[in-house]
């Protein structure tokens, strides 16, 4: 299969948090925003695979910083690495200042999907050939955090995660 570029993959939105998407002390739920990571993710996803794809794994999420109720908030989802079947896909979530218009990060998560067929079976997708550096350093960590998260899922025994052990041995 031709190798696709991370930028193929990009999936941008921009969302205004409402009042129902808040908890109790008026900042943006958690929840309602890994719906949304996991939604542009799969647009993501979708994009670089060209298969129905489903979320196999959330691998990593942060919340930095609290976000407050009517604010814009932007997600930005791109592709990382993919696998035989799999896929990372890496979600940058900024939030922007209403007078100024900045932008600061907020958020960032790491999200895995599996492109299947009709009957639920894991299906191969292109290669990934990163162009920046940062593109580059996020394709070269993905392997180690697909052996985390496979060695955590118990799919994976720890002996055979070379390039992640190899990150202890420095
Ligand atoms: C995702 C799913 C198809 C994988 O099924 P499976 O039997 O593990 O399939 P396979 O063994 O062929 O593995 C498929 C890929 O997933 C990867 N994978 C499986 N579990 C993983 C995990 N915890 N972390 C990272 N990758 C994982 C495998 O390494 C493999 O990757 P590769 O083909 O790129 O090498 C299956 O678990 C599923 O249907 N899950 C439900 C998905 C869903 O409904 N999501 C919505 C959640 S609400």
């Amino acid at each position: 299969m031709k190798a696709k570029k991370p930028s193929e993959s990009l999936a941008i939105t921009t969302k205004v948090v409402l009042p129902n998407e808040t908890n109790t002390l008026g900042k943006l739920f958690g929840g309602a925003l890994l719906a949304w990571m996991d939604e542009i993710a799969a647009v993501s996803a979708h994009r670089h695979a060209k298969q129905v794809v489903v979320t196999s794994s959330v691998n990593h999420v942060s919340f930095d910083i609290p976000v407050d109720l009517g604010a814009f908030v932007t997600l930005e989802a791109k592709v990382s690495r993919a696998f035989r079947s799999s896929m990372e896909v890496v979600i940058d979530v900024s939030v922007e200042d209403r007078e100024t218009g900045e932008s600061k990060m907020s958020n960032q998560a790491i999200y895995t999907f599996v492109a299947v067929n009709k009957e639920g079976k894991s299906v191969e997708v292109p290669p990934i050939e990163p162009e920046t550096e940062e593109e580059q350093r996020r394709y070269d960590a993905a392997l180690r955090r697909k052996q985390l998260s496979l060695i955590l899922a118990g799919k994976m025994e720890p002996d055979a995660a070379t390039e992640l052990k190899a990150l202890f041995a420095k």
